[in-house]
């Protein structure tokens, strides 16, 4: 199997025994238990307390889209968007039926936090995303599919949550705070009234993380995955050194939202867990290697200076890189999966260290999975396979042969004012 493949040939070789499935995989734990009741689409809907609806706090004005979070983010002096540094994704089950009454008192509580919190990373950013699992429970057609592996050598578990809620700040202590007084029983000092949505919602798996210069040196150590005997770079903003999201090389939150249809000024939402081994990332390839690998098989580091904003990906044969170079670029792979000359997905990944390993939770936006989907097969650079002896699956072959997907999941982003519930009937904010 490539995924065992203990030696690579080619230029920038780099060895990395592979384990497959591993023992992190085990600790972490997939969150793959499907939901309880989810074959009970037809469930009393009307069930839970009506009797005394709680008063609903206006909308507060502003951005409709819950994820258009660019306008209130910090910029580099390139332009480039710096992403919120801390993160969660609370991955969500329901507590009982949801009936109108319980959607109503989880939406209250989410106008009440934004009446709090500025929507911003300076405050806090939220979205709350929903599964096919949701869909079944309502006996609605799911707009998104479940998710499903999308390489060859990955068997991740697929999550199946019935809500995802992610929640993103520049300030650890205040996401804390979040995070507690909506999900964990706590209250928001500030808040006029509660904001907690734990009549509706439990927290099934819990997913944190940071991005930024300087966090992933500052929180590598006894990291799994990670070499003991290397410093990240100090302006590092994630662990395998490069920054994503430059903005010649991300698609725009415009052009992610869905443009008709039901869910119209939405977004769907691709989650992913990717366990990352990096001691060859680091001692197997050199920086050129790496830049090579991580953007273009003929790019350099001075390329890289020289255009801090994202360097130029023009779509290229894969067969033909491979066969010259005997090495393929992480985004070059990917370079003919775009519209307008610009990616169709929006990348919101940042780091992790759940469970002491190291790992990336990736967030895409786009306007359909499919998009994730055509997206993420690119990555694979599948016609670059054996084109030259030394490019495998893995082997070569971009960032891949460092990442294994353990966990996949998919979900619909209504737009803020049917972020609760969307579809549920009799219930409309
Ligand atoms: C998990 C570790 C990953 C890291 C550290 C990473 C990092 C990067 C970096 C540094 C770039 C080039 C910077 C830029 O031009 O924006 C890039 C580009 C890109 N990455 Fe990743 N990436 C990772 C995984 C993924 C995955 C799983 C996908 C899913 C499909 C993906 C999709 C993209 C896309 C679409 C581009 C832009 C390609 C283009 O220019 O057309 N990346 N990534």
């Amino acid at each position: 199997m490539e995924g065992q493949r203990a030696l690579t040939r080619g230029p920038d070789a780099a060895r990395r025994p592979r384990t497959g499935l591993t023992r992190r995989r085990l600790l972490l734990g997939g969150g793959a238990a499907g939901v309880a009741g989810a074959g009970a689409a037809a469930a009393a809907l009307t069930g839970g307390d009506d009797a005394s609806p709680v008063a609903l706090p206006p909308l507060s004005a502003g951005e409709p889209r819950q994820h258009a979070w660019d306008a209130t983010l910090r910029r580099d002096a390139h332009d480039n968007v710096l992403a919120p540094r801390f993160h969660r994704l609370l991955l969500c089950d329901l507590v009982a039926d949801p009936t109108p009454a319980r959607a109503r008192a989880a939406e209250a509580g989410l106008r009440r936090l934004e009446r709090a919190l500025p929507r911003s990373a300076a405050g806090v950013l939220v979205v709350v995303g929903w599964g096919p699992a949701w869909f079944r429970r309502i006996g609605v057609a799911s707009p998104v599919p479940r998710a499903r592996a999308l390489s060859p050598t990955e068997a991740p578990a697929i999550d199946d949550p019935v809500a995802i809620v992610h929640l993103a700040a520049d300030d650890e202590a205040r996401l804390d705070r979040v995070e507690r007084a909506l999900l964990h029983g706590g209250t928001l000092r500030g808040a006029r009234g509660s904001v907690s949505l734990t009549d509706l919602l439990r927290v099934r798996a819990r997913r944190t993380g940071f991005v930024g210069a300087g966090l992933p040196r500052a929180r590598q150590r006894d990291v799994v995955g990670l070499p003991g005997d290397r410093a990240i770079d100090r302006d590092a903003p994630l662990y395998m050194g490069f920054q994503s999201g430059l903005r010649r090389n991300q698609a725009t939150e415009d052009d992610v939202t869905i443009a008709e249809g039901p869910w119209r000024g939405g977004t769907t939402m691709h989650v992913s867990t990717i366990e990352l081994t990096l001691d060859t990332w680091y001692h197997g390839v050199d920086q050129a290697g790496r830049v090579r690998r991580m953007f273009a098989a003929d790019a350099t580091p001075q390329d890289l200076e020289r255009r801090p904003d994202g360097i130029a990906n023009p779509v290229r044969d894969l067969r033909d890189v491979a066969r010259r170079r005997g090495v393929v670029g992480h985004a070059e792979s990917m370079a003919s999966v775009r519209r307008d000359d610009r990616p169709i997905i929006l990348r919101r990944d940042f780091d992790s260290r759940d469970g002491d390993a190291a790992q990336v939770h990736f967030v895409a936006l786009q306007r359909s999975i499919e998009d994730f989907e055509r997206t993420r097969r690119a990555m694979n650079a599948a016609r670059a396979i054996d084109a030259s002896a030394g490019v495998g699956a893995q082997v070569n072959n971009g960032i891949n042969e460092w990442l294994n997907v353990t966990a996949r999941g998919n979900y619909l982003v209504p737009p803020r004012a049917r972020r609760t519930c969307p579809g549920l009937p009799g219930w409309s904010a």
